[in-house]
């Protein structure tokens, strides 16, 4: 068996040490000056946590349940593209060590994977993330080759209608090799843009028109015979919005800083967003989290589950499958220490009282 890191910040450290430049660049780097990637995670080191003494906890547990499913920790993997850059089983790798933990997993649209042998590879697997496809029939039929193969629940990912300014990424000369792409995407067509004409811009006469408006999203929320959660939420009234169309959760992200630089942690815009839409409404948030404490913040802010990228993205990178689940385990580890110190039998009981937030 490797030696794997003993702690959470050793998987980091040895990631940022030992992965090529341009696998940095794409991993770990973010949009612009970074500024809101290194908000994430500053938003989290400022929030304290109460601790309560001689508080009965027997029997507690971080089990929860999301849109009528059973998690064993309020945790999933987020999607993110491209698991083969980072180990050779790619998506299965990663699928294979959430299941270890009995912990859900989110297939990016972008996996390097066909999302078959993703889905039959791992009963936690059985979230898609959807991308708008340029038309309402093409993002449709995304959707139904992933219910066929047997996903569940989607995420629809609204947040990167442009990919962000990557400076890191420019400066590294990132490039996909050849044999590495979206395999899903593939059969759908991507959307081709004429050439551009004196005076034209390539976001404003050819991007803006083939995104999506709420009107579609609502229809596409309204035909797909799944849930439907939209991600990349960062005001309360598109959050509100999202209600109003019938989604069935939203997930607070500024897509770990890698679209738009500038835009504020997600913890930061998470209480507000859950007094617009109540505390019943799932809300879900990602962005930062990278240690047990974090969850308990975020949970305490109103968020019902966590999603977390980097952590995984690190896990992968040092230890293929086994460093997944061994990231995924010092999470949860980390949550449950946390818990019994703050008095916290069980996640119900992860309330706002639980932090002290600096101003
Ligand atoms: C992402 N993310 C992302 N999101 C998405 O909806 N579809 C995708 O394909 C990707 N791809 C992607 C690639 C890489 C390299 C990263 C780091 C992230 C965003 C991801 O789902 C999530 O929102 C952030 O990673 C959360 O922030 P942390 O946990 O990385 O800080």
């Amino acid at each position: 068996m490797p030696q794997l890191p003993k702690t959470l910040n050793t998987y980091y450290e040895t990631a940022r040490e030992t992965t090529s430049m341009e696998m940095r660049a794409y991993f770990l780097g973010g949009a612009g000056d970074e500024r809101t990637l290194r908000r994430n995670e500053e938003a989290f080191r400022e929030a304290q946590i109460i601790p309560r003494v001689l508080q009965a906890l027997t029997g507690g547990s971080t089990a929860t349940s999301l849109l009528g499913q059973k998690l064993a920790c309020p945790v999933l993997v987020a999607p993110f593209a491209y698991h083969c850059l980072l180990d050779s089983s790619g998506e299965i790798a990663t699928a294979q060590g959430a299941e270890a933990q009995s912990v859900k997993m989110i297939l990016s649209a972008q996996s390097s994977v066909d999302m078959k042998a993703v889905r039959s590879a791992s009963d936690s697997c059985d979230w898609f993330q959807l991308v708008w496809m340029g038309s309402r029939e093409a993002t449709l039929a995304l959707a139904q080759t992933a219910l066929a193969a047997g996903f569940r629940t989607f995420v629809l990912t609204i947040d990167a209608p442009v990919q962000g300014v990557r400076d890191r990424e420019i400066e590294a000369e990132f490039k996909l090799p050849p044999d590495i792409g979206a395999i899903n995407l593939a059969p759908f067509g991507q959307p081709r843009f004429a050439a551009l004409k004196e005076g034209e811009s390539l976001i404003f006469d050819r991007i803006a028109h083939s995104l999506p408006s709420w009107d579609d999203i609502a229809w596409l929320i309204g035909t797909i015979s799944a849930p439907v959660l939209l991600k990349g939420i960062l005001h309360p009234d598109d959050a509100a919005r999202a209600v109003g169309i019938g989604a069935a959760g939203i997930i607070v992200s500024n897509h770990g800083g890698r679209v738009l630089d500038g835009a504020p942690a997600t913890l930061e815009m998470l209480p507000a967003i859950v007094k617009k839409v109540g505390p019943d409404y799932p809300v879900l948030m990602d962005g930062g989290i990278r240690r047990g404490v974090d969850i308990l913040v975020a949970l305490a802010l109103g968020a019902k589950a966590v999603l977390v990228g980097r952590p995984i993205v690190c896990g992968l990178a040092i230890a293929g499958s086994l460093g997944v689940s061994h990231v995924l385990r010092l999470l949860r580890d980390e949550l449950e220490v946390a818990m019994l110190l703050s008095g916290c039998a069980t996640i119900g009981d992860i309330t706002q009282d639980v932090v002290h937030l600096k101003r």
